[in-house]
């Protein structure tokens, strides 16, 4: 790779060891994707934050790096951690797991990162600019980031995300060229009248369905409504980037690449088209569901974080009743979006209903000890059908908003699915 002169000597060990090291470990990756240079970011955002991602090792190599001076050189944004640090306890957290989050913790805050401890940033405090290259983690947030905002970044593994911060650059390959945004693929969405595309579950399921397909191509969508708010497309995205591994899609009309389909193909003619219908939607969303019973032990919502408007929503569908005894419904969220839920009346409504809000943490990312196990979750996450049934051995009904509230009142998986 070639090197400025600041970088030749950021590799020397001329600004410390921590910065050396997070040098070598990006010049090796750039090498390994054949960048022939660096890009300077502008801000980062780490995945890396939870314990059960990177266990001791991951914990030992953050202390090695603020041991030895360095310190994010970019404003830095970090994802949920393992713990809820102000409820563990009642969530099933042991103590002496609690303590290695700590740790964890610690280390990070010395880096100097901001504690949003979430994995929505983007509705928080880092929002970065359009055409703008930042180095990001979380595939949800690089989903959303790259295709919502326009912003540049790859899908950036655990760690290397943290040398980014501490370097401010990041190896220019994949997303970060013209080449390599533009769409491959075509969904084309045909027969949906007006009472799909509600709901952020639609959106989830077809985020779902155009992973699965696209794998790690560049997905365009065609046909969905110009009501699409950040909130859909933020649940399309953690989804398109759980079926598969999609870090970048366009939706003609709507995201800031594709104001024209031919932009978002920029020019290209020869690509694959997929009709979408509804048929094939509620085959997606019926193999999602693996659910067998008609009990609800678990109602989850908030992967990715709820956003203050969504739990606005719950607040205002479960006012005047109560979650049902033996049916646990957990809203998870970062600290700052729940000072806003809290400031706004919605938290004394949720908590008052027996809902738990889950804050800086999500069940995914905590403490694995089989509690879960068996159990049947109603949600209306993509990610978390995914995720839930392969980390904590759970079955999944999908539901919307309502059904998911409905499904926490009533202990039963609501009538509609
Ligand atoms: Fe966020 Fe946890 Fe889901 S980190 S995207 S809530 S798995």
């Amino acid at each position: 790779m070639k090197l400025t002169e600041k970088e030749e000597r950021m590799l020397k060990g001329d600004m410390g060891r921590g910065v050396q090291c997070a040098m070598e470990v990006l010049v090796k990756m750039g090498e390994l994707y054949g960048a022939e240079e660096f890009v300077e970011v502008k801000n980062a955002h780490i995945d890396a934050a939870a314990y059960t991602t990177i266990w001791d090792a991951g914990t030992e190599f953050v202390e090695f790096l603020v041991e030895n001076g360095a310190r994010v050189a970019v404003p830095t944004t970090i994802n949920p951690m393992s713990v809820d640090r102000r409820n563990w306890r009642n969530l099933g957290t042991s103590e002496e797991f609690a303590a290695k989050c700590d740790r964890l913790e610690n280390a990070y805050m010395k880096l100097g990162v901001n504690p949003t401890w979430t994995c929505a940033p983007y509705q928080c405090t880092n929002v970065p600019m359009f055409g703008e290259s930042v180095a990001w983690s979380e595939s949800n947030a690089v989903d959303y980031v790259n295709s919502v905002v326009g912003a540049r970044t790859e899908r950036l593994p655990d760690l290397v995300d943290v040398c980014c911060a501490v370097a401010g650059r990041v190896p220019k390959y994949g997303r970060y060229l013209d080449e390599n945004r533009k769409g491959e693929l075509l969904f084309e969405l045909e027969g949906f009248d007006d009472a799909w595309f509600q709901d952020n579950v639609d959106y989830a399921v077809l985020g779902y369905l155009a992973g699965e397909i696209a794998i790690n191509r560049v997905p365009v969508i065609k046909g969905l409504p110009q009501r699409t708010t950040q909130d859909n497309l933020k649940s399309f995205s953690a989804a398109a980037a759980s079926g598969g591994a999609v870090s970048l899609f366009h939706v003609v009309g709507i995201t800031p690449e594709a104001p024209t389909l031919e932009a978002a193909l920029q020019g290209t003619t020869d690509y694959e088209t997929i009709k979408i219908t509804p048929d094939r939607m509620r085959e997606m969303r019926r193999r999602l569901n693996t659910g067998d019973k008609e009990q609800v032990d678990m109602v989850l919502t908030g992967c990715p974080h709820l956003s203050v408007d969504e739990i606005g929503q719950i607040a205002k569908e479960i006012e005047g009743k109560k979650v049902c005894e033996g049916t646990d419904f957990w809203i998870q969220t970062s600290h700052p979006i729940y000072e806003l839920a809290k400031m706004a009346g919605y938290v004394d409504v949720l908590e008052g209903a027996g809902a738990v809000l889950v804050r800086d943490s999500c069940l995914m990312e905590m403490e694995y000890n089989g509690m879960w196990t068996g159990k049947h979750f109603v949600t209306n996450s993509g990610k978390a059908a995914q995720y839930a049934p392969a980390i904590n051995s759970v079955k999944i009904t999908m539901a919307d908003l309502k059904g998911c509230v409905k499904a926490a009142v009533t202990g039963k998986v609501p009538e509609e699915v």
